[in-house]
């Protein structure tokens, strides 16, 4: 009963999310376009490689951007090899196309060649036969490709689909730093560990941590030791590179979701888990407004301009300004239980939720009675102060609060009050909005504080 259920959300998921015959058809014929305009410019010497999922065959329908590699002969400096790249790269972009260029740890060119209807990343990178010999993070790429074609039946490739669109489904997939998630090659080489999408479930609905993963052996939680190796408590050491862990990117909290949803899927499969709840936006109000009620919970939401850069620039940036000003504002007795910063188009948005909505007073924590001289200069330093207290050997001051609300607080932030060395969030001239959500926003709030608070 309980294997059918599974069996049938699957086998209607898979039909979904497969590309048909046709779309793979179209899909290499797009490829052998992208590659015949590179030979016609690069020289010899330089190899053209497609590589990532679409040659993997385990592309989700609708979402194959293609990746070509470029790859250069290890002579060569990384600025000639990224010049020249980017270079030849430029002249496929045709009338009508356009591109960009990318940075991650290495630049790249994404072109849209709207004339053949997809997107390409075009990625300058080494020759390489072995990983010792790798100058580049993106060196890899190709081997990863061999490692997947020779190592994974094409039902294996069908379970990888599931898995990325079950993570997909829960916004758990992606590498990038905002995601935290499980990036495709992670997916691939989970599917090949255990089999397949309902044994990774089942393996992570019962795993403790440390979970250490080898592939290449399929040796699981042997050596332990890599834990340390890595600074990570999840590692799934590269078969084609034992120095690297894929499972880095996944964060922790990410980690404990997918568990979680992993077990709430084997107890009691539905489709309704299987792809995630959508909601409407007089949904996403009401449950909004509930839960802001019945938790007694207050939501500040700060708006900041952003640069025009990619998410993976900006994000970290307001993720780290949102946390200064948390412990700005735990300095005046505001507590802010949670702290969400959220990349939309060209907004930073930062929440904050909170109980405190007043306080009158800060309380200021000084050092132990027995330090003398610290404790002399405290109590001088606090002799106006509303009152001093003791909690066991360790003096307080109570102060008058210079913010009288968290609201208060907020807005001094806003006006550009407190400093920020993060050069893309623009805190000044911020917009703040107590306790309501503008309306261009909800969807997205309401989003982040569905994952957040896991039955919102
Ligand atoms: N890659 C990687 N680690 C990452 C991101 C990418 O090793 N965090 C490498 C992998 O070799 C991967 C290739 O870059 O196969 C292409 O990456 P990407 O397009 O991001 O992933 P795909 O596996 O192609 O998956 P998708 O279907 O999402 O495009
Ligand atoms: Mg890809």
């Amino acid at each position: 009963m309980h294997e059918e259920k599974v069996e049938k959300i699957l086998k209607e998921a898979l039909a979904r999310i497969k590309p048909s015959k046709e779309e793979i058809e179209k899909e290499t014929g797009q490829v052998d376009e992208i590659v015949r305009r590179l030979e016609r410019i690069v020289p010899r010497d330089v190899e053209i490689r497609v590589v990532g999922s679409l040659v993997h065959g385990t592309n989700l329908r609708g979402s194959s951007d293609i990746d070509v590699f470029l790859l250069f002969d290890k002579k060569k400096g990384k600025k000639e090899i990224t010049k020249e790249g980017l270079n030849y790269a430029k002249k496929i972009i045709g009338k009508g196309d356009d591109y960009e260029i990318k940075y991650a740890e290495h630049p790249y060119l994404r072109a849209y060649l709207y004339s053949l209807g997809v997107e390409a990343d075009i990625v300058p990178a080494y020759k390489i036969e072995n990983i010792e010999e790798m100058a580049t993070a993106v060196d890899r790429s190709p081997l990863h490709t061999e490692f997947v074609l020779s190592h994974l039946s094409e039902k294996e490739k069908d379970e990888v689909r599931l898995l990325k669109f079950f993570l997909k489904n829960h916004s758990l997939y992606g590498a990038e730093v905002y995601t935290g998630g499980f990036s495709g090659y992670l997916c691939e080489l989970l599917v090949y560990q255990f089999g397949s999408f309902y044994s990774v479930l089942k393996f992570f609905a019962e795993a403790k941590l440390p979970i250490v993963v080898e592939p290449k052996s399929k040796e699981l939680n042997k050596n332990i030791e890599l834990v340390k190796k890595f600074g990570s408590k999840f590692v799934v050491v590269d078969p084609v590179d034992p120095d690297r862990n894929v499972a880095a990117p996944v964060s922790m909290e990410s980690l404990a979701r997918f568990t979680l949803l992993a077990r709430s899927f084997i107890a009691k499969p539905s489709k309704s888990l299987f792809y995630g709840k959508g909601f409407s936006r007089e949904e996403a109000i009401s449950g909004l407004n509930a839960f802001l009620r019945t938790a007694g919970f207050h939501v500040f939401v700060m708006v900041t301009k952003l640069p025009k850069k990619s998410e993976d620039i900006t994000w970290p940036q307001l993720r780290k300004t949102a946390e200064i000003i948390k412990e700005f504002a735990s300095t005046y007795s505001y507590n802010f239980e949670l702290t969400i910063p959220v990349v939309f188009e060209d907004k930073g948005i930062m929440l904050f939720v909170s109980r405190e909505l007043q306080s009158k007073s800060r309380i200021m924590k000084g050092p132990s009675v027995f330090m003398k001289t610290a404790s002399d200069l405290f109590l001088k330093r606090h002799k106006k102060a509303i009152a001093t207290f003791l909690k066991d050997d360790i003096l307080f001051a109570i102060e008058p609060n210079r913010f009288k609300s968290a609201e208060e607080l907020l807005r001094f932030v806003a006006r550009g009050g407190l400093r920020n060395r993060r050069k893309d969030v623009m805190l000044k001239g911020a917009k703040l909005y107590v306790d309501k959500v503008p309306e261009d926003y909800v969807d997205i709030v309401y989003g982040e504080l569905r994952k957040k608070f896991l039955n919102l």
